[in-house]
């Protein structure tokens, strides 16, 4: 018997235990993933163990293991990573492996109790010029900050949907940073994403990149310009939400696996019914609303640099309203004297 025909007939044996101590590497070495059962994951988007342990026994049906093949595999990849059932003062651990992103703000940073956060969505919406592409830039510098300096010592991935991203920018902000542009630009990951789909793939194949390249930062700009190019009228609006709604797990997915920062952007429509308050909310309804966990609203001042942001949603913090400034050094705290001088000049 080859040594391939070997491996295939682990397959059959989905019984064998994996040891939940064992450190897998590679998806190939966990047991019952021979070569057959690999190239499917690896066609599913699953090149690592680690965007393994987020899969759902019913992601993987098309590789055509059998349920109960399917949630070993999971299982195993879960227990190498140490995803499992936990304690509740050992998610107090996991807890602080939360690290935090500057925005290059400190009122905006205030406002989500120190920066963004990762293994969660932050969503930034509000009007055109309203900033949102702007911060999506200086994340991308920010991040390759060291931690003193409130970066994650990482790179960034940028999902790029309406071909808005400009290295001038970055070249721009990594010299206002300190960082030598030339090697700035070098740790940052990016993809023009042509059509809905073709965004939702490029996700979904995106594990072994960000594990490459130590992304710590994904970044998804515009989350829904697409999709609501794509699917117009009522009948499409049910097809639209289930492939946001899934779009938006796998980036969810993605930021646990790989305790990355995920931010995503979205345009605003107008509400012709409303008499008070905002008359504006973010497309995408509940779906991009119950998935981004942090949703902060930007709007323009005035005319002039200035914008406000604030945090609509958290799980567990107080909406707060601050300003900030859109610069050619990227995004900046608005001064003590230009705030003084401003109101003095109303
Ligand atoms: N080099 C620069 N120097 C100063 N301000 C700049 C510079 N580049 C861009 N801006 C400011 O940023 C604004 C554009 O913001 P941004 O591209 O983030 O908008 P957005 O919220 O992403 O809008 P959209 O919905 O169209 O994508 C410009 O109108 C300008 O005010
Ligand atoms: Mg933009």
């Amino acid at each position: 018997m080859s040594e391939d025909e070997n491996i295939e007939n682990q397959e059959q044996e989905p019984e064998e235990a994996p040891s939940p101590k064992k450190k897998y590497a590679f998806i190939e070495d966990i047991p019952g993933v021979g070569p057959a059962t690999s190239q499917k994951l690896r066609d599913l988007g699953y090149h690592t163990v680690e965007s393994l342990a987020m899969a759902t026994a019913r992601e993987l049906e098309p590789v055509g293991v059998g349920e109960k093949k399917a949630f070993a595999i999971i299982e195993a990849a879960r227990s190498a990573i140490g995803v499992n059932f936990i304690r509740a003062d050992e998610l107090l651990k996991m807890r602080q492996n939360v690290l935090r992103l500057t925005t290059g703000s400190q009122a905006l940073d205030k406002i989500v109790a120190g920066g963004l956060e990762t293994q969660t969505i932050s969503e930034f919406y509000g009007e055109y010029g309203s900033g949102k592409s702007q911060i999506c830039h200086q994340l991308c510098v920010n991040v390759q900050l060291p931690p003193e300096r409130g970066g994650l010592n990482g790179a960034a991935l940028y999902v790029d949907t309406e071909n808005t991203f400009r290295l001038e920018r970055i070249v721009q902000m990594s010299k206002h940073a300190g960082l030598d542009p030339e090697e700035a630009v070098k740790n940052i990951i990016y993809a023009e994403a042509f059509t809905s789909d073709h965004q939702m793939f490029l996700l979904e194949n995106a594990d072994e990149i960000i594990k490459a390249n130590n992304i710590k930062l994904i970044i998804v700009d515009s989350l829904t310009a697409h999709f609501r190019s794509e699917y117009v009228g009522r009948e499409m609006l049910a097809p639209r939400q289930q492939k946001l709604n899934k779009h938006m797990h796998k980036l969810i997915a993605l930021a646990r696996a790989f305790n990355t920062v995920a931010v995503v952007t979205n345009q605003v429509m107008a509400k012709p019914d409303v008499f008070f308050g905002d008359a504006v909310h973010p497309i995408g309804g509940h779906i991009v609303g119950h998935t981004s966990h942090t949703r902060i609203y930007l709007r323009r001042a005035s005319r002039g640099p200035v914008r406000i942001a604030r945090l609509v949603s958290s799980p567990y913090l107080p909406e707060g309203e601050e300003i900030f400034k859109v610069t050619e050094n990227g995004i900046e705290d608005v001064s003590e004297e230009e705030k003084t001088s401003k109101s003095r000049g109303r």
